[in-house]
């Protein structure tokens, strides 16, 4: 694996695989890797014979009273890891190679709507630094194709629809989220967790299949969402929303629509957990 620290070593080798007519694959990460992460790494090694991953904890979607110097940092751990997986080229910058420009001055990307909603409510600005760092990553690494989790269900979107609006070269591929056999969605932030947390912590799945079954059952979206925000709340969590939305662009939904997602964000201490869950109608 090489591991390339800089712009110009990681330009050399994309082109070196692209002079011999290589397809590649690219899984953006901010590190503190876990099973999740390597399950990206090999969908991305069944779509092409030169995978790229990258790590770099990106300072423009986390705003000032969030998690950015708390993040957890295991860089040795993360090398080790892509390794035994067979990534090709690690790319890792330090922040002067990904930034030259201040935060403020940088030039952004922006999904209207998609990036706004959910998330995007709670964590104004978030969804347009995922926006700006991806496709600053895209223009680096040139990937043919990229791998996002489903775990960071508004994420998979909003990188979609930016690729279909900027028209760029890449194809997006979604990947089921992994979990803990209790149900826990595997997380970087998971480590955060006090023991008496995570005992709760799996509670948050159970609450989302419990909109689904409600909603198989006829509830309304209002009525299922009420049930899981005071289910939460009931368990130990703070939660920040819980909503039912229509698979294909995250609207809510309307009577016909029957490929639904219920995403939800919630609170165990000073741990912010997201998860969500598809699901038919029928
Ligand atoms: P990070 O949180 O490190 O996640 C990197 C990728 O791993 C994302 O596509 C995420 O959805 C996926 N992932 C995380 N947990 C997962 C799980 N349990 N199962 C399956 N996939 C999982 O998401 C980011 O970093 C950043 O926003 C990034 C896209 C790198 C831009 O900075």
């Amino acid at each position: 694996m090489i591991v390339a620290s800089t712009i110009s070593v990681l330009r050399e080798q994309v082109a070196r695989h692209r002079r011999a007519g290589e397809r590649i694959a690219f899984v953006p990460t901010m590190g503190s890797l876990h099973a999740g992460h390597l399950r990206l790494m090999s969908e991305a090694r069944q779509r092409a014979p030169v995978v790229t991953a990258s790590i770099y904890i990106n300072p423009l979607q986390f705003s000032a009273n969030e998690d950015f110097d708390a993040y957890p940092r295991t860089p040795e751990e993360d090398r080790v890891a892509l390794e035994s997986v067979g990534v090709d080229v690690l790319f890792m910058p330090g922040d002067r190679e990904m930034y030259a420009r201040s935060a403020a001055a940088v030039t952004r990307v922006e999904v209207p709507g998609l990036g706004d909603i959910l998330c995007g409510a709670f964590r104004p600005g978030h969804f347009q630094g995922v926006a700006t760092v991806v496709t600053r990553l895209f223009n680096l690494v040139q990937p043919d194709v990229a791998i996002f989790g489903k775990k960071d269900y508004q994420q998979l979107m909003v990188v979609r629809r930016m690729v279909e609006d900027l028209g760029m070269p890449v194809e997006i591929i979604g990947v089921e989220t992994v979990r803990e056999s209790d149900g826990l969605a595997l997380s970087s932030r998971n480590r955060y967790l006090a023991a008496s947390e995570r005992a709760l912590a799996p509670r948050l799945y159970k609450t989302l299949d419990g909109v689904r079954k409600r909603m198989l059952a006829g509830a309304t979206p209002l009525g299922a969402e009420t049930w899981a925000m005071e289910a939460l709340r009931a368990a130990g969590f703070r939660p920040d929303y819980v909503s039912v939305r229509r698979q294909a662009d995250l609207a809510p939904p309307e009577g016909a629509d029957r490929g639904l997602v219920v995403l939800a964000a919630a609170w165990l201490g000073k741990t912010r957990l997201i998860d969500n869950l598809e699901f038919h109608l029928d």
